[in-house]
């Protein structure tokens, strides 16, 4: 049997995204070698820890500049060797100096190219269109700009915002997992 890939997760809150990873790829189709997050407050950092995977805190608040930031991040990742990197809520705009060395993707809850940025969600949920939905895309140094890989509509009607939120929650694990296989495996 060929040799399980090597990915990092990178997350800076809840981590349920990066839970899904370690729930169902994990040790099965490949491996998260380790995880980073730039808050060492987040609250999933007892995923990792529960998963034992090697855990990176590097707090984007000691860094007086992206650059700064992003050197030590990709210095750090590269001690793991991961063949991919996977954005899971990870709050930060990357620079050059990141998306130039290191491959990684990353999840955005919304059509791409509608809505970049922060309260996707919601900015979804109250525009004209019958559906929202999640994106799946490559990163560049253009925030929530690069080539999309899949995306997942899903739909408003019927739906009040906090139904609609815990949905695309739901259907952003499967399209994040599923992008992890196109891309990797
Ligand atoms: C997710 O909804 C993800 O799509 C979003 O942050 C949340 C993180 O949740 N990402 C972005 O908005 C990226 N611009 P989690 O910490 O529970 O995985």
């Amino acid at each position: 049997m060929a040799k399980r890939k090597k990915i990092a997760v990178l997350f800076s809150g809840k981590g349920s995204n990066f839970a899904h990873i370690v729930n169902t790829l994990h040790q099965k189709e490949c491996d998260v070698v380790v995880a980073l997050t730039n808050n060492p407050n987040a609250e999933g950092i007892k995923v990792a820890e529960e998963a034992s995977i090697p855990l990176e805190i590097i707090d984007s608040k000691a860094y007086e500049s992206r650059e700064s930031f992003d050197t030590v991040v990709v210095e750090r990742l590269q001690q793991y060797s991961p063949e991919l990197t996977v954005l899971a809520g990870f709050m930060r705009i990357l620079t050059p100096l990141f998306t130039e060395q290191i491959k990684s993707i990353n999840l955005h809850p919304s059509l791409l190219p509608r809505h970049k940025g922060l309260n996707a969600i919601e900015k979804s949920y109250e525009d004209e269109h019958t559906h929202g939905g999640v994106s799946v895309h490559y990163v560049t140094s253009e925030l929530d700009g690069g080539e999309v890989i899949l995306q997942k509509e899903v739909a408003k009607e019927g739906l009040d915002l906090e139904a609609y939120d815990a949905k695309v929650r739901r259907v952003e694990k499967e399209a994040l997992e599923e992008a992890i296989r196109i891309v990797l495996l």
